[in-house]
């Protein structure tokens, strides 16, 4: 293979490199960012020890206490770089439709000049001082059809541990690729070049952000943060936004969506996907525990927060989780809420922005009721209650995280690699509501479910930035994730859905599920958790025509009787409580749906407003 040799730079191509136009564009980046070294990922375990030496020598983690935590990592990140920066994130399609109202949008060319090629263009020079790290990594199991691979060039070696948890990085991914294969280009730097004998600090980043996507080209560049999302682009950038256009023009879906496999005590195996908006409790649901009088029901994680779906020949729609890890929030996750998840934990795991208690572990708000009397918090700084009380500190940061293989997870499903994925039987979607919307309702038809879905709103919480309880739109749980004008998504939805019917295709199922229904003392009347089992056992009932249920304005909900309580005292008024439609509140819901509606009038699919009217017709009946 021809490879290019550039004055000054090894570019270090490793022998099992086969790719010319891989070296190629690696060989160009580096020329452009003016990288010191370039060093190319092989994923191995000692790459990672490696790796995970060098950023506790550059402090940037820590080591925790090998007794309590083996394995695991506190990172601290620069308190200015602590979460997805949804109002830096832009989709760069030729035309600014093509983006449509909810993407922040430029053309191309204005991007690129201002990244690549304009005199001041960020990315030059960018990586000086640094390593350019080249991270090959595949967003599904190795080879299968449903899978892609993406190569991401990154400043970062904190991104590349994480790529390493979090996708198939490294020389498999390589593999599939051979010499020829297709590949999405992700360019991320932390923006903090460093000058001759300058130190570096321990979380570089720079107040300056872009995220930015070239639909049309499939390419990623990220500028200015280390952190999540922005930062690990296999999973948001690439196997959301980017996928989702991918998706749109080659006939599949790429969604926000934790993919669950249960099992009733018969053996039976379902498999359900489900859309939540971001700190709705995807992980949560994803490793959920059956609650007393489960017994013999099994809940098994295929993925805890995205899913491609491609439909087979056989005309079900199959499922695979791109991703390799769990990148999840720490706070709120406890015994209660996710034991799974707290098992998880236990070793092998990056966390970011917790507390470190005395003796070397992790503390977050929610972990126990009773904090230690003694921790260091999320910015190195001495807490205790009493700080807590007086300046309202938190100990770790609402959005801390831990980075954890999903092969740590209990109730691993065994088909969670299985290239061929697993057939859907159910889509949910479900939003944070406290009012309004019913505990479960059944979609009557694919496109009553599709509406549902593009009209769900959520309760922004504090833990968001700028969150404050009021009710944001939240299509399918995509508003930060759809690479692509929103309108155009929902015929995605709907022309895939009719496609598949008129070839004589079993549909899954569609439900709406909200459970933050909040009673008049401002508390959540439905328990949640675990006992969200008397809900998906109430769905499977349905897909095999086996649960009642009684027909609202919005689609068909469980009465009372037609759901399982055996082990859980709720009464018929809490029930009414969560179930109920309230016409007052649904008049001012439906006015909330022609207000996006009219946001995304250009290209919008006439089944929705249709569908609205229908709703609106039931209601006043
Ligand atoms: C996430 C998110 O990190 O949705 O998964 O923000
Ligand atoms: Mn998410």
């Amino acid at each position: 293979m021809n490879r290019p040799v550039m004055e000054g730079l090894r570019l270090n191509v490793p022998a099992y490199v086969h790719h010319p136009r891989l070296v190629e564009w690696v060989a160009q980046i580096a020329a452009l960012t003016e990288a010191a070294d370039v060093y190319w990922c092989d994923g191995s375990a000692a790459e990672y020890d490696r790796l995970c030496e060098q950023l506790v020598a550059a402090g940037t983690m820590m080591k925790l206490n090998p007794e309590l935590r083996p394995g695991c990592f506190l990172a601290r990140s620069d308190a200015s770089d602590v979460a997805r920066v949804e109002d830096r994130t832009f989709i760069c399609s030729e035309k600014k439709e093509d983006a449509g109202p909810t993407n922040n949008w430029k053309a191309p060319a204005e991007m690129r000049a201002l990244l690549q090629t304009g005199e001041n263009a960020l990315f030059k020079g960018a990586m000086k001082g640094r390593t350019l790290y080249v991270v090959p990594f595949s967003m599904g199991p190795l080879g299968s059809h449903i899978s892609h691979i993406g190569v991401e060039l990154t400043d970062s070696p904190y991104v590349v541990i994480s790529m390493r948890t979090m996708t198939r990085m490294g020389k498999g991914a390589l593999q599939v690729l051979g010499s020829t294969g297709e590949f999405v280009p992700c360019v991320h730097t932390v923006g903090a070049p460093l000058e001759a004998g300058q130190k570096d600090v321990a979380w570089p980043c720079n107040p300056t952000k872009y995220i930015v996507h070239y639909p049309e080209t499939h390419e990623i560049w990220s500028y200015g943060s280390g952190y999540g999302g922005n930062a690990l682009l296999g999973k948001k950038c690439f196997a959301l936004r980017i996928a989702s256009k991918m998706g749109r023009d080659q006939g599949w879906l790429a969604e926000h969506m934790l993919i669950l496999g249960v099992t009733n005590p018969a053996g039976k195996k379902y498999h359900v996907a489900a859309a939540f908006p971001s700190a709705c409790g995807k992980t949560n649901f994803s490793m959920l525990v059956p609650p007393q009088g489960y017994e013999g029901w099994k809940v098994t994680t295929i993925g805890d927060d995205i899913a491609w779906i491609k439909p087979h020949a056989d005309g079900r729609m199959y499922a695979i989780n791109p991703e390799a890890g769990y990148f999840g929030v720490a706070p709120g996750t406890n015994e209660h809420t996710n034991p799974n998840c707290l098992n998880s934990l236990k070793r092998d795991t990056v966390f970011t922005n917790v507390a470190l208690t005395d003796d070397g572990d992790v503390w977050w708000e929610g972990l126990t009721d009773t904090p230690p009397a003694h921790l260091i918090d999320w910015q190195g700084n001495d807490w205790t209650p009493a700080i807590a009380k007086e300046k309202g500190t938190k100990a770790a940061h609402p959005n801390s995280r831990f980075t954890v293989a999903a092969t740590n997870n209990p109730v691993l499903d065994a088909q969670w690699d299985d290239p061929e994925g697993v057939a859907i039987d159910a889509f949910i979607f479900g939003g944070r509501r406290s009012t309004t919307v019913p505990l479960v309702t059944e979609a009557r038809n694919w496109v009553e479910g599709v509406y549902m879905a593009a009209t769900m709103g959520s309760e922004t919480t504090a833990a968001m930035a700028g969150g404050n309880g009021t009710v944001r739109r939240d299509p399918f749980a995509m508003l930060p994730f759809t690479g692509y004008n929103m309108a155009d998504y929902f015929q995605h939805w709907l022309s895939l859905g009719e496609k598949l019917a008129s070839a004589g295709s079993k549909l899954p199922r569609i439900f709406c599920v909200n459970w933050f229904r909040k009673g008049t003392d401002g508390k959540f009347v439905w328990p949640g958790y675990g006992e969200n089992m008397r809900v998906l056992e109430w769905m499977l009932g349905r897909i095999e025509g086996q649960a009642g249920g009684a027909e609202n304005v919005f689609g068909t909900s469980p009465r009372f009787d037609d759901l399982r309580w055996e082990g859980l005292p709720f009464t018929r008024d809490q029930f009414a409580t969560v179930i109920g439609i309230d016409k007052a509140a649904w008049q001012e819901e439906l006015k909330l749906h022609a207000e996006l509606f009219q946001q995304l009038e250009y290209h919008l699919p006439a089944e929705l407003p249709a569908t609205k009217a229908r709703i609106e017709e039931r209601l006043n009946a």
